[in-house]
């Protein structure tokens, strides 16, 4: 893949390759009505953040293109089943999301389930068995990132949390970060090593520099999301405004104050920025894709 990419191109080579890919994936399914629930959240315009983390930390690498193609798609497949499941009614209960009403306001609790399920598992099936020149050396240690970042150690623990202490006005403020961390920062921070095991870098300076820069914007990735929650409208969230606060959420902005709140996203964001500064040209992709995360307003 090529090296010196400017965000458009990324952005471009990004949902040419999704597109391409993802119903390829669902093609064969042998439940219609699966195949139809899954296609519904999936092919219906997600920013695509994490896969295009996978594709700029890549290309900082130069790393085979059918290489990225197999994290970035299971990641967007994971990441997918994980709003299927928080939007529940169990959940968040929440009925909009990308823009239409939510899996199980269309097909019933039982079909959204599944197609989270589905959605999961097939992205570890697609690590494993997707063709690429990818060693299974190398996709072991991919299968071993990505459940990692969101099983039991990461986001299911950090929805666990959610769930459980989040509604708690004595909640700490660390312990609201730590649970940010895990069900978000977690997944974040994983497509940056995803898009550098699939190159040939083996250099560990890289591994906790990218690690460090992943974990600052994952964590300031959530609070941005919370912020949004009270600040910006539906019809821009594509989700409906206020879920939080509806489901009494005691989330960061509510915790430290909106003004605080805001601040901590830029000093995240920043201390990213210095994490990767030694990387000098090399990583000027992610610099640019920060600059656009922070200036994001959906
Ligand atoms: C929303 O993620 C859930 C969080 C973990 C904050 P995104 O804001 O990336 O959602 P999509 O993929 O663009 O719909
Ligand atoms: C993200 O938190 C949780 C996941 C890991 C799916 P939220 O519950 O705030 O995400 P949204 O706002 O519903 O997208
Ligand atoms: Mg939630
Ligand atoms: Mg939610
Ligand atoms: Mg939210």
């Amino acid at each position: 893949m090529k090296t010196d990419m400017t965000l458009n191109e990324l952005f471009e080579l990004c949902s040419n390759r999704l597109e391409k890919l993802l119903p390829v994936y669902l093609r064969d399914i042998p439940s219609l009505d699966l195949k139809t629930a899954m296609e519904y959240t999936l092919l219906n315009g997600g920013k695509h953040i994490r896969p295009l983390l996978i594709y700029a930390t890549g290309s900082m690498f130069a790393a085979p293109l059918e290489n990225l193609d197999i994290p970035a798609s299971s990641v967007e497949l994971i990441h997918t089943y994980s709003l299927i499941h928080d939007d529940l009614p169990c959940m968040d209960n929440a009925d909009l999301r990308r823009g239409k009403p939510t899996s199980h306001k269309v097909y019933g609790e039982g079909m959204a389930i599944l197609t989270g399920d589905a959605l999961h598992t097939l992205a570890m099936q697609i690590i494993a068995t997707h063709p690429s020149p990818l060693t299974i050396d190398k996709r072991l240690r991919m299968i071993a990132a990505l459940s990692q970042a969101c099983g039991p150690y990461g986001m299911a623990a950090g929805q666990a949390l959610d769930i459980i202490v989040m509604n708690d006005d004595t909640i700490s403020e660390d312990l609201l970060l730590n649970i940010y961390q895990l069900k978000t920062g977690a997944l974040l921070s994983a497509c940056i090593e995803l898009g550098r095991l699939a190159s040939k870098d083996d250099d560990e300076i890289h591994q906790r520099a990218l690690k460090e820069f992943g974990n600052y914007i994952g964590l300031a990735f959530q609070i941005q999301d919370d912020i949004l929650d009270i600040e910006a409208t539906s019809e821009a969230l594509g989700k409906h405004q206020g879920t939080d606060a509806k489901n009494k959420k005691i989330t960061y902005p509510k915790l430290v104050g909106m003004t605080t709140a805001k601040e901590k996203v830029q000093s995240l964001y920043q201390q990213a920025l210095e994490a990767i500064n030694f990387m000098g040209h090399q990583a000027q992709i992610l610099r640019e894709l920060v600059e656009y995360m922070l200036e994001r307003g959906r």
